[in-house]
């Protein structure tokens, strides 16, 4: 039973919150290792849970939990409405309507749908789609494989050296057999916040479709999709503070009724013969079988939360942190950083003099702080800048400026260490 009208995007509290009361909402925080306490910052890679997420799951399969979609009883009826309540709160926190939000396994999931689909129904030999060298792989190879599936060619939109998408030919990129523009928002290991913006709107005035990974700019940036104006968009729950294993392909409604099934089973079809098959409108027609509804659920309590702080706020207190992070960094010998784009999110790759960006992460493990190394699913990027992997720091408003203080204490000690 699913009640057509959308939420209205909820309005932005004026206030900043207090910060470390903040914190407190996140348990695995107060977690300790090696009898130090936890610097979380691998943010980039998943972020931890509020209480509230947490608690939604729990009362979910405590007082709701049923197959949707199916059943004609109560508990049913009940876990249904939840599960698209949840579509509608996503939403209308992109600014879109629920008939456009498709739930998937994740992100990678999401940029997987969109080749399945998008590819099966649009792509012809000859044909054109670009990415650029900063993509995660996810956005790369899902389009590699359909490339060569179709006798279709991928195009490259090169990456500078302060790390930001070359785009000063963006023309010569856009031409009559480009089907689609695939591009990350924000970058996982640069940090780079790409001008998506103008690149969609010169992609659409030569009719060529769009897709945006939203994986890194969801949690940090506010994102509308009307004024994107891109054709899918895609993230991940559990970067945005929600449980893994959902995640969200936007699909916008001048494309979405054109494009064939992705898998297909049961709860995407309206009528079944041993013959032929009939599907479901969408979003429906695009997940099959029994979704992740504790997973949907989930990531609606985790976006009130963050539209209880404020994805303003969040903005501004992680630039607060990143413009910290940069100030301590600069006192650390033989540190390099990679990604100095002016437009840029939380997130610091580097390099410290010749020590292996591992041996690094390993070091910094044994004082406390979590932060990520090697290639960070990027290795098209890496073998741009010449260098196999690096280690990086990536930050959510949760941090704090002592976190920071322990990461670069840490790479004090391990550069006296390592020499
Ligand atoms: N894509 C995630 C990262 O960048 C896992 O770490």
């Amino acid at each position: 039973m699913i009640v057509k009208t959308e939420i209205p995007r909820q309005p932005e509290p004026i206030h900043a919150p207090d910060w470390s009361a903040v914190r407190r909402d996140f348990p695995a925080l107060a977690v300790e290792v090696y009898g130090k306490p936890l610097a979380y910052l691998d943010n980039a890679a998943t972020a931890h849970k509020p209480q509230s997420v947490i608690d939604a799951i729990v009362r979910h399969y405590t007082e709701s939990n049923a197959n949707i979609h199916r059943g004609s009883h109560y508990l049913s009826q009940k876990a249904t409405d939840e599960y698209e309540n949840a579509r509608k709160t996503v939403a209308q926190f992109i600014g879109a309507s629920d008939r456009e939000i498709i739930f998937t396994r994740g992100a990678t999931e999401s940029v997987n749908l969109a080749a399945a689909t998008f590819g099966r129904r649009f792509l012809d030999t000859g044909d054109e789609i670009v990415v650029s060298e900063m993509e995660h792989h996810s956005n790369i190879v899902p389009w590699q494989m359909l490339c060569k599936e179709k006798g279709a060619k991928l195009r490259i939109i090169p990456v500078s050296d302060s790390g930001e998408l070359i785009t000063d030919n963006l023309e010569a990129f856009l031409g009559n057999r480009t089907k689609l523009v695939a591009l990350t928002h924000v970058s996982n290991s640069l940090g780079t916040i790409n001008p998506v913006r103008e690149i969609v709107a010169a992609a659409r005035e030569r009719g060529i479709a769009t897709l945006l990974d939203g994986a890194q700019a969801v949690p940090h940036l506010p994102v509308n999709i009307r004024e994107l104006g891109c054709d899918f968009y895609a993230f991940s729950g559990h970067k945005l503070y929600a449980p893994s294993g959902i995640g969200v392909l936007f699909v916008s409604k001048r494309l979405i009724d054109e494009l064939p099934p992705y898998q297909t089973g049961g709860g995407m079809i309206r009528r079944v013969t041993l013959e032929r098959s009939t599907f479901d409108d969408a979003p429906g027609r695009f997940e099959a079988g029994t979704p992740n509804i504790e997973g949907a659920i989930g990531l609606a309590a985790a976006i009130e939360y963050v539209q209880f702080i404020g994805i303003s706020h969040i903005a501004a207190r992680e630039q607060e942190l990143l413009g910290y992070a940069n100030k301590k960094l600069a006192d650390v010998p033989g540190l390099k950083i990679y990604g100095e784009a002016t437009e840029k999110a939380s997130v610091i790759s580097f390099t410290l003099g010749d020590i292996h960006p591992h041996d690094v992460g390993s070091f910094l493990d044994r004082e406390g702080v979590a932060a990520r190394a090697g290639h960070h699913c990027n290795q098209p990027l890496w073998s741009r800048f010449g260098v196999p992997a690096t280690t990086r720091a990536s930050m959510a408003f949760y941090n704090t400026e002592s976190e920071i203080d322990a990461l670069v204490e840490g790479l004090q000690a391990a550069v006296s260490f390592f020499s």
